[in-house]
């Protein structure tokens, strides 16, 4: 058996179990491409500060870009007794040019060099996912121009409420996603700083330039406190949080829209490329991947509450529990790419159906709010014309009809503030015309906000 490159104290080798408990090559290996990229920094400064000689760096260097390539290309051998991903580089690179090898690790210990390769990979994943979130938000605003003017009953209570645009609708997940972009992005700027040189946990008496570093790998600036800079995880809580969040977001669309595509609501159909069907019942056609996004959305918070579990009690500066923290940060980033992705193609795959929902519109007395103001606009007190247009419901409901074919002397006899004019007021179409205060699903307001979403998300038109 190979002697462990921290085997200096010890006399006997690890147990076959303990290895295998204690490893995180299986997983951590995801980090070989950063863990190079710091590696190469980290061996430029060490030269730059006289820390090694020039043609031991270039050796490193090289070494370096050779073992990148055996990896890429699936030549590479990962060996669980090098336990981690830290150590299978630094010991193949051994192994390949020899003694300048055992210059690398100068000042640098693997609880700053893992901080430094996962903070990196963060990096790169928010990234990934903020485009992932502008395609999604491209595809519901392509689908609500598909869609101008189609109006759908708006839900509170999951009862029928008042009319909106589907606009409207669509325009609010756009808006809950800019959100979710504008989380990652700011905890993208906290975590752009680095820990490397903060070495175990005290920084190194060898005077490294921890600044030079963080230069060269698009750090802001080195982390100012050598524990801190080890004992930290609040980055990755960050992320997985803002992941939590996105999560959410897309499982109440997800929600949302499987309700929709049911025979009993019927207001859109996904297309066959985002349906599957069912293994014995011939007629299926399930909307699976927007229930998948549902779903997946619990393991998104379990990533999170697991990483917030981790770090609770954790004494500083590094532990090992902390190897823990890698699964669900890579867990959490996966699978939200893949909800973002799938609901983004899902949105280019729906197909509202403007008959049904046409149907559906003049049930639930969606114009009662709008003629509540209409009384307001006589002079009405608010509460009395909530009372009054309740009373006119309750007619209705007695009645089995809508407010609209309420008689102008059936509309007296409950008040005689009524006029004529009341008609303009009544009925859906009627009633979404009235909207107009900011923000609301006015015809012009939502033109206005599909304006700045188009110029916002930059679409490209002729
Ligand atoms: N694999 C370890 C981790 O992910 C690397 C740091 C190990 N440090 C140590 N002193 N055992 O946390």
């Amino acid at each position: 058996k190979e002697v462990k490159l921290w085997g200096g104290r010890f006399e006997e080798n690890v147990t076959d179990a303990v290895e295998r408990f204690t490893e995180s090559i299986s997983f951590d290996k995801q980090l070989y491409k950063q863990d190079i990229l710091g590696s190469r920094a980290h061996a430029s400064m060490l030269a730059h500060q006289g820390l090694m000689s020039d043609s031991d760096r270039d050796s490193i260097l090289q070494g370096l870009d050779e073992i990148g390539r055996q990896i890429e290309a699936g030549e590479f051998v990962w060996r669980t007794d090098r336990e981690d991903v830290h150590m299978n580089i630094e010991a193949a690179l051994t192994d390949l040019i020899g003694e300048p090898a055992k210059k690398l690790h100068t000042a640098r210990s693997r609880n700053d060099q893992v901080l430094t390769d996962f903070r990196l990979w963060c990096r790169d994943a928010i990234d990934a996912i903020l485009s992932r979130i502008k395609n999604l938000q491209v595809a519901l605003l392509t689908l609500a121009e598909q869609n101008a003017g189609l109006i759908v009953p708006g839900y509170t209570h999951l009862q029928r409420a008042q009319p909106v645009l589907l606009q409207h609708l669509l325009l609010a997940y756009v808006e809950q996603l800019e959100r979710d972009a504008g989380r990652l992005l700011d905890c993208r700027v906290r975590q752009n700083f680095c820990p490397l040189g903060a070495c175990a946990l005290a920084g190194t008496g060898l005077p490294i330039d921890r600044f030079m570093t963080s230069n060269a790998l698009g750090f802001t600036a080195p982390m100012r406190n050598s524990i801190d800079a080890v004992s930290d995880r609040d980055f990755v809580l960050e992320l997985l949080s803002a992941n939590s969040i996105i999560a959410i977001h897309l499982s109440r669309i997800g929600e949302e829209w499987v309700l929709w595509a049911s025979e009993e609501f019927g207001f859109l159909t996904p297309s066959d490329a985002v349906s599957t069907g069912s293994s014995i019942m011939p007629q299926k056609k399930n909307p699976d991947p927007m229930e998948l996004v549902r779903g997946k959305s619990a393991r998104v918070v379990g990533d999170l509450v697991s990483l917030l579990v981790l770090c609770k009690g954790l004494p500083h500066a590094y532990n090992r529990d902390l190897q823990e923290d890698k699964e669900p940060v890579f867990d959490s980033v996966k699978t939200i790419m893949g909800m973002l992705e799938v609901s983004a193609e899902f949105a280019q795959n729906i197909t509202f159906n403007q008959e049904r929902i046409l149907k559906a519109l003049p049930a639930g007395h969606l114009d009662a709010t709008t003629l509540a103001d209409y009384l307001v606009k006589k002079g009405i007190p608010f509460r009395t014309s909530h009372d009054i247009v309740g009373r006119s419901v309750a007619f209705c409901v007695a009645k089995n009809c809508q407010l609209q074919d309420l008689s102008l002397d059936e509309l007296r006899s409950i008040n005689p503030v009524f006029d004529k004019d009341v008609y303009e007021f009544l009925g859906v179409e009627n009633a979404i015309h009235k909207f107009c205060s900011y923000g609301s699903t006015g015809a012009e307001c939502v033109a206005s906000q599909l304006d700045y979403w188009i110029a916002k998300l930059d679409i490209n038109r002729d």
